[in-house]
């Protein structure tokens, strides 16, 4: 069996290091405090965010509900997926399900229906049907909220609930959604945790004086894993499917994908299938030639979308990272007008290619990479 997890990994498998985020949200969902969670595609937020809810689970008796809003595309079914969320929360806990089915009042705005799931760690999976139509969505939306915030009040245990993708509900141009959740959320002794991938949208929805949402939660970056603890996780797999790989290979496998977990699970995973009873230099490179062209269709399509300066700028950054793209120099290097190059920086980073911190450098590191080798 290969060790290396290509998928979702189960909240309680092998997980590198993250102790220090672990830590900081584990604080905040005991405590009611709401939380922030961005960071680069792939860099392991929603891992992160669900294993500290299973902790919260186990260590605290606490109930986590989770609900991903990803391209959601109407404020009921916002409502929806996050009443799935509450009924699936509370289904871990059997103790709980009487009192869950008297104090949630307004979910019952959903029926339960409970089938069969072979992903599940409990066997069951939840989906709701909505067993009225006739309140308008937003009431709706509203309604769930307080069930979530009553519910908690009486269980006098902690309650997280993180609402992954979250930025997705400014895609549904409803004007009041925010004001609304704000409003209905504020004062509840539930810790919210607002994860997201698509940071300028996101942080803006925190970070905007005059927003709803204005400063009401702690922010948590997740960034690029540690090189020494990654290497040591990788060696670590290794031996756990029965071969060997030397620091100094596993450091170089760390390196190469700057400490990116998706990239660095990949690369595991090529190099262990890739080689003997020890995983040798050759076999690290040959593995990471293949993650490249496994990529490759990802990285065309990412390119294709983008103007021409915009690409040049990419490829000037991927060459230098760290260099100052509005430098004479660079943009001379790039053949890109200073004014040009304004305009595609912004529009770079609204789509999280590149970082907005010095140093200025691409977000995903294999991909900066495939640009110089390209
Ligand atoms: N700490 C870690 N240790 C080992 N592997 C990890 C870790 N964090 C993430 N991964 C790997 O990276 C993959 C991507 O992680 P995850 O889906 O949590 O990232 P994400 O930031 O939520 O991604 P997206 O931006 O697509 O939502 C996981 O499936 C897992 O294989
Ligand atoms: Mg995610």
């Amino acid at each position: 069996m290969n060790p290396f997890e290509l998928g979702e990994i189960r909240v309680d498998g092998p997980f590198c290091d993250r102790e220090e985020e672990q830590r900081r949200l584990l604080e905040c969902a005991g405590s009611g405090a709401n939380a922030v969670v961005f960071g680069p595609r792939r860099f392991g937020k929603t891992s992160l965010v669900k294993r500290v809810q299973e902790r919260l689970r186990v260590e605290q008796g606490g109930v986590a509900m989770y609900a991903d809003l990803f391209r959601v595309t109407s404020v009921e079914s916002v409502a929806q997926r996050v009443a799935r969320s509450i009924y699936a929360g509370i289904h871990r806990h059997e103790s709980l399900l009487d009192k869950g089915r008297r104090w949630l009042g307004q979910v019952r705005h959903f029926r339960p229906v409970l089938k069969p799931d072979f992903l599940d760690p409990a066997g069951l999976g939840v989906s709701v049907e909505a067993a009225s139509r006739s309140i308008p969505p937003l009431e709706l939306l509203q309604a769930v909220f307080e069930d979530v915030g009553s519910f908690a009040e009486r269980l006098g245990r902690p309650v997280c609930v993180a609402l992954d993708e979250f930025q997705d509900i400014v895609d549904l141009r409803e004007p009041e959604i925010e004001g609304l959740l704000r409003g209905v959320i504020q004062g509840q002794k539930v810790s919210y945790v607002f994860v997201g991938s698509r940071r300028r949208v996101l942080l803006d929805i925190f970070a905007r004086r005059g927003r709803p949402f204005y400063q009401s939660a702690v922010s948590l970056e997740v960034a690029a894993l540690p090189l020494g603890e990654l290497a040591g996780f990788l060696s670590e797999r290794f031996a756990a499917g029965g071969k060997s790989c030397h620091a100094d290979v596993a450091r170089f496998m760390a390196e190469v994908v700057a400490g990116a977990p998706y990239y660095a699970q990949a690369l595991g995973f090529l190099a262990f299938s890739g080689s003997g009873e020890e995983c040798r230099p050759g076999d690290a490179r040959d593995a990471m030639r293949r993650l490249l062209v496994q990529e490759q269709h990802g990285f065309e399509a990412i390119l294709q979308g983008l103007t021409d300066v915009q690409v040049k700028i990419l490829r000037g950054l991927a060459a230098t990272p760290g260099e100052s793209p509005t430098g004479k120099e660079f943009l001379a290097r790039c053949g890109v007008s200073p004014g040009g190059a304004q305009k595609a920086l912004k529009r770079l980073w609204d789509l999280d290619l590149i970082e907005r911190k010095k140093p200025l450098r691409l977000s995903d590191p294999v991909f900066a990479l495939w640009l110089r080798e390209e």
